[in-house]
């Protein structure tokens, strides 16, 4: 299984933040946004990302992953000129995705706590699987409703009236069809290639899995500044809490097994002095303490 970072856009509602630096390198409360859809995605196994963004901000995004061999993993870079939908990644990334299943996650989605994640990359056989989340405000999102056994009946983009509180998270998981799928697909109303439509076939071939997110889960965009700063305070409350990190990759890489612990020490003591390096360091002391 590969991944697909999709981390372009106009980040228009975060004006005049996304002025130098666009939305997905914006700090959720002590680093840069992209981290944490990346580590929910090395937490699920995946080891080769593609990350797509606008011609503008691509360069930033490789000065700060960079190949992503010293995370034990491989970091692809592919342009998207102009924001023409969500389901573009699949064939600007064709080449990068070859004959393999793939997970897309948008760039401005962080997720934390639960197992449900796990389960689904674990249990994917084919098709597509994407989740379903309790919200608030459904009419921003793309909507699922469920009949009275828990299968998935319909899924509409952005509905005036929503058949269901039930949001799809920009977490979703493909087989190869993908591809073939969306170069059929015609563009929306508003010019998109629509990630709705593209989940909206698989329902109609019988092969959409929708996993309903449980109440452990939190789900947080990141896309407006309030949102944004309820992000980063709901980031910090868990961290200071229990002192543990969300949305840190080299922990995240470490756990996975893409980093033995010598080369997480050895990354760890390139990092400044800062917590962010106190923290790396007490996981490889606790680590060599419980070995020992
Ligand atoms: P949005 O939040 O819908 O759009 P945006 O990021 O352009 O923000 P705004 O509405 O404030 O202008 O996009 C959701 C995510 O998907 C976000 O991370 C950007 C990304 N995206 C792309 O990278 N390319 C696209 O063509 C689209 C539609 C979205």
């Amino acid at each position: 299984m590969k991944g697909i970072i999709l981390a372009g856009g106009a980040g228009s509602r975060l004006f005049p933040l996304t002025l130098v630096a666009s939305k997905q390198l914006q700090p959720v409360y002590d680093k840069p946004m992209v981290y944490y859809p990346l580590t929910t995605l090395i937490e699920s196994g995946i080891r080769e990302f593609c990350l797509i963004s606008t011609p503008h901000d691509l360069p930033r995004f490789r000065q700060l992953l960079g190949d992503g061999a010293s995370w034990g993993l491989s970091i692809e870079y592919r342009e998207q000129p102009r924001p023409e939908g969500i389901a573009q990644a699949f064939l600007i990334a064709e080449s990068f995705i070859g004959n393999d299943g793939v997970t897309l996650v948008l760039g401005d989605n962080v997720f934390y706590g639960g197992d449900g994640f796990h389960h689904a990359f674990a249990d994917f056989q084919g098709g597509a699987t994407i989740f379903g989340y309790h919200v608030n405000d459904p009419e921003r999102y793309g909507v699922v409703e469920f009949d009275g056994e828990g299968r998935a009946i319909s899924i509409e983009e952005k509905p005036k009236k929503p058949k269901s509180n039930y949001a799809v998270p920009g977490l979703y998981i493909y087989d190869n069809n993908i591809v073939s799928i969306v170069k059929a697909l015609k563009p929306s109303a508003r010019g998109e290639l629509e990630i709705t439509a593209v989940n909206v076939e698989y329902l109609q071939r019988g092969e959409l899995r929708v996993c309903r997110l449980n109440r452990g889960f939190a789900w947080l965009d990141a896309g407006t500044s309030s949102s944004l700063h309820e992000a980063s305070a709901y980031v910090q409350t868990i961290e200071k809490r229990q002192g543990i990190k969300i949305g840190c990759p080299e922990e995240a890489a470490f756990r996975s097994g893409f980093l033995s612990l010598p080369q997480l020490e050895a990354l760890t003591a390139k990092i400044p002095n800062c917590e962010y390096r106190d923290y790396l360091n007490a996981l490889v002391s606790e680590t060599k303490r419980l070995k020992s």
